[in-house]
């Protein structure tokens, strides 16, 4: 599957994850979020390796690929539960790839992932201070469902469960 959306102010294509872009991954994890809440190599590699875990990747247009460093500007890791709903587990956009739509072609294109296999609703965790996150996901259609306390457990940082019907 491949989507190029025309207006992009940075060109990219969402495709599926490959084994050989998993340390890139990691390393956008890592850039995205503060020691404590990024995840281990271990933890991202067991959410991506989980059967029937969804992986996309935004890959930029504008650089040269190299074998060590795949243009990969962010990317999403969902999966389904019992086919019945789907829990987004991570969106990372590199800050230098942000604003020009690669968090939203990425969760949609996950959504229609997850509607195909049968899921009517969507969920997913947020740190109640990341604006940037929560208006991309009301943009999206998502609402907040309940406050986890302390969810962040590291940071003492509660999170919002948001979610949406799949229609
Ligand atoms: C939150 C995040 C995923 C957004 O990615 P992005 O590719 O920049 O998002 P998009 O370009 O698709 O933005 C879509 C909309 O979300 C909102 N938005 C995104 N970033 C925003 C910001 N910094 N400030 C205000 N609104 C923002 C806007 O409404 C935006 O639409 P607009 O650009 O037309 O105004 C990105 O900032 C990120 O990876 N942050 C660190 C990791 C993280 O917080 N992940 C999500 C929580 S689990």
């Amino acid at each position: 599957m491949e989507s190029t959306p025309p207006t992009a102010a940075m060109a990219f294509r969402i495709r599926d994850y490959r084994p050989a872009d998993f340390d890139r991954l990691w390393r956008i994890d890592q850039l995205c979020f503060p020691a404590g809440i990024a995840y281990t190599q271990m933890e991202l590699s067991g959410f991506i390796t989980r059967r029937n875990a969804i992986t996309l990747v935004a890959e930029l247009q504008c650089q040269t690929p190299t074998p060590d460093t795949p243009p990969i500007g962010g990317f999403v890791v969902a999966h389904p539960v019992r086919a019945k709903y789907g829990r987004i587990l991570t969106l990372d956009i590199l800050t230098e790839a942000r604003r020009s739509g690669l968090a939203t072609s990425l969760m949609m294109e996950c959504e229609q992932r997850l509607r195909s296999l049968g899921c009517t609703d969507v969920y997913l965790e947020t740190a109640v201070d990341n604006e940037p996150a929560l208006r991309l996901y009301r943009k999206l259609g998502y609402e907040i469902l309940r406050t986890l306390p302390e969810y962040y457990s590291s940071h003492a940082l509660d999170a919002f469960q948001m979610g949406k019907r799949l229609r």
